[in-house]
């Protein structure tokens, strides 16, 4: 079943004779299959998924490249943090599931980081909420620290001020994607929108505060509000923001 076409791929909902279960077939689409900077992207995140083990990382089963590039992926119930903020536009998410939410992001980078990766394209439409538990997909852009592989990398609300300039890019610039994924499920709204053209409203101003879109412990607001420094070096790593979060968990 085709469940979603994308700018480059289709997402297909197939069934695997070999386990005998439902799998997602990421193939890249017709028009694209001459395209090698698009079939190399996918067959490597294919590879990367195969090579990574964590609870909340999206896990690849198997990737073939003829006679067209397709990554076989295991099948995540649930739906994507995208739709559930929508589902809960009037009654927001409750603060203790951000914060799990925002524990899950920071268990998922550091497993990532230490295999020498950074995501890059941290937004609610690449992360599932199943069961509770929050899964980190679409390695699409993922790459080692270093300046970006191509330019304009990246979801345009969503990037990180260094993705948006062109600069180096290092795992501050995942925690940045984590403050801007919890800020969007704390207020409903991610930070900054889309503009036209060439800018990016991320380099011409600073996030808002979190408080001023919902009352929130000032120990999460800290958390969220210091992910979204523009200047990488005054974030939290990641290990230091999930002991923020805990600290958060523990006061609520
Ligand atoms: N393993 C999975 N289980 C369930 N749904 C999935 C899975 N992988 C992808 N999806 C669905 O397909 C959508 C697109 O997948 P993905 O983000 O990997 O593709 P993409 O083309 O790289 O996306 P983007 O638009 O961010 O570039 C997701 O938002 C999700 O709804
Ligand atoms: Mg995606």
């Amino acid at each position: 079943m085709h469940i979603n076409r994308r700018r480059v791929l289709d997402i297909y909902d197939v069934w695997s004779e070999e386990r005998a279960c439902r799998c997602m077939a990421k193939v890249l689409r017709a028009d694209y299959i001459e395209n090698q900077r698009a079939r190399d992207s996918l067959l490597s995140e294919g590879e990367t998924l195969k090579r990574l083990t964590h609870i909340h990382i999206v896990r690849a089963y198997e990737v073939i490249e003829n006679p067209c590039p397709v990554v076989i992926l295991e099948m995540l119930p649930g739906e994507t943090l995208d739709y559930l903020i929508y589902t809960h536009r009037r009654r927001r998410l409750s603060l203790s599931n951000i914060v799990f939410l925002g524990l899950h992001l920071c268990s998922a980078m550091h497993y990532l980081h230490r295999q020498g990766l950074l995501h890059l394209n941290l937004k609610p439409s690449n992360i599932l909420a199943t069961a509770g538990m929050a899964k980190v997909i679409d390695l699409s852009i993922a790459q080692r620290p270093g300046r970006a592989r191509g330019r304009g990398m990246g979801t345009r609300q969503y990037m990180a001020p260094e993705q948006c300039s062109g600069a180096v890019l290092t795992e501050a610039t995942d925690v940045w994607g984590i403050g801007v994924v919890l800020f969007h499920a704390a207020t409903g709204k991610p930070p900054f929108e889309a503009e036209a053209g060439e800018k990016y409203q991320q380099l011409e101003r600073r996030a808002d505060p979190v408080r001023s879109h919902r009352r929130v412990p000032n120990t999460f607001a800290t958390a969220v509000d210091r992910c979204l420094d523009s200047e990488p070096a005054r974030r939290p790593t990641v290990d230091e923001l999930a002991e923020l979060l805990y600290g958060v968990g523990n006061s609520t």
